[in-house]
C-alpha cells in the first residue's frame, strides 16, 4: 500500500473516533513526559496498537497512546509516545504520526525530549526552549516528495516558531519557571556519546543532544506547522568524573521531575494562543 494511502487510513479511523471539534494542536511526549497526557480532560485514548499502519512504541519511559482531548482550553492532540529511528523503524514510520497530524488539522506541533545538556551553564532539570537544530539522522524527507503536504526543499530558516518561543519566554516569567535557550543537535542511539563526541558537538554549537524529534519538527515544517520545542535536561554532558556513567534510568527519572514545569508551561502556551 502507498505512503499516502496508509496515512489517509489511519487518519480516517482516528477521525471516526474523535469528537467533531476543531483539532488545535498536536503534542509529542518524550522520555519521561507523558505525564502531561493526563492532564487532558475528556479524553479519547487510542492505543497506537490500534491505529493501522502505526509503529508500536517500544523506548523506555513511553506509553504508547494517542490522546484527544481539552487541554488548556483548547482541542489537542497528543502522542503518549514517540518513535524512534534507533528502535528500527524507518523515517516514514517514525513521522508518520505527525502527518497524520496535519491531516487531522493541527495548527501547531509541541514536541518535548529528553537531552543531554552539553552547554557547560545546564543543569540536570533545565528546560531549553530549542531555537534551532542540527540534524545528524537521515533528512526524513528523502526519497519521492509528497507534494500534497508540502515543496521539495523546505525551508529551515525558521523551524521553530519565534513568536511561540516569545510566548514561552513570557508564559515562563508568569510562572517562575526559569527557560534556557539553545540548538538541539539530534543523532541516530542508541549509545549515549562518547566525552569526544560531545566535546564535538559542544564545539560545533549544540547545548543539548538527543536522539529524537528533529524527523518529527522537518516534516511538520515541510507542511507548514508552526513548532515549538523544549528539551529536559536530564544530564550533564561536560565533565565526567572517574565513575561516571550515563543511564537511560537515570534520563527517565530526571525528565519526570520536570513534568510538571513542563506541563504548566505548555498548559499555558495552548491557553494564550
Ligand atoms: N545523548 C543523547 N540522547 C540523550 C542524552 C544524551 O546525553 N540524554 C538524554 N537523551
Amino acid at each position: 500500500m502507498e505512503y499516502l494511502d496508509k496515512i489517509e487510513e489511519a487518519t480516517q479511523y482516528i477521525l471516526d473516533k474523535l469528537p467533531k471539534d476543531k483539532l488545535f494542536a498536536g503534542i509529542i511526549l518524550g522520555s519521561g513526559l507523558g505525564n502531561l497526557g493526563e492532564k487532558i480532560e475528556n479524553k479519547t485514548v487510542i492505543p497506537y496498537s490500534e491505529i493501522p499502519h502505526f509503529a508500536k512504541s517500544t523506548a523506555m519511559g513511553h506509553k504508547g497512546n494517542l490522546i484527544a482531548g481539552w487541554l488548556g482550553n483548547q482541542f489537542v492532540v497528543g502522542m503518549q509516545g514517540r518513535f524512534h529511528y534507533y528502535e528500527g523503524w524507518n523515517m516514514e514510520q517514525v513521522t508518520m504520526p505527525v502527518r497524520i497530524m496535519k491531516r487531522l488539522g493541527i495548527q501547531y506541533l509541541f514536541v518535548s525530549n529528553a537531552a543531554g545538556g552539553v552547554n557547560t551553564g545546564f543543569r540536570v532539570g533545565d528546560l531549553m526552549i530549542i531555537r534551532d537544530h542540527i540534524n545528524l539522522m537521515p533528512n526524513p524527507l528523502i526519497g519521492k516528495n509528497l507534494d500534497e503536504f508540502g515543496p521539495r526543499f523546505p525551508d529551515m530558516t525558521r523551524a521553530y516558531d519565534p513568536e511561540l518561543m516569545e510566548l514561552a519566554e513570557s508564559c515562563a516569567a508568569k510562572l517562575g519557571i526559569e527557560l534556557k535557550k539553545g540548538v538541539y543537535l539530534a543523532g541516530t542511539g542508541p549509545t549515549y556519546e562518547t566525552p569526544a563526541e560531545y566535546e564535538f558537538f559542544r564545539r560545533a554549537g549544540a547545548d543539548a543532544v538527543g536522539m529524537s524529534t528533529v524527523p518529527e519538527v522537518i516534516v511538520a515544517r515541510h507542511s507548514g506547522i508552526p513548532v515549538f520545542g523544549i528539551s529536559v535536561i536530564t544530564n550533564e554532558a561536560y565533565s565526567f568524573a572517574e565513575d561516571f556513567v550515563n543511564d537511560g534510568d537515570d534520563v527517565i527519572v530526571a525528565a519526570n521531575k520536570a513534568a510538571d514545569r513542563l506541563s504548566s508551561l505548555i498548559v499555558d502556551m495552548l491557553k494564550a494562543l
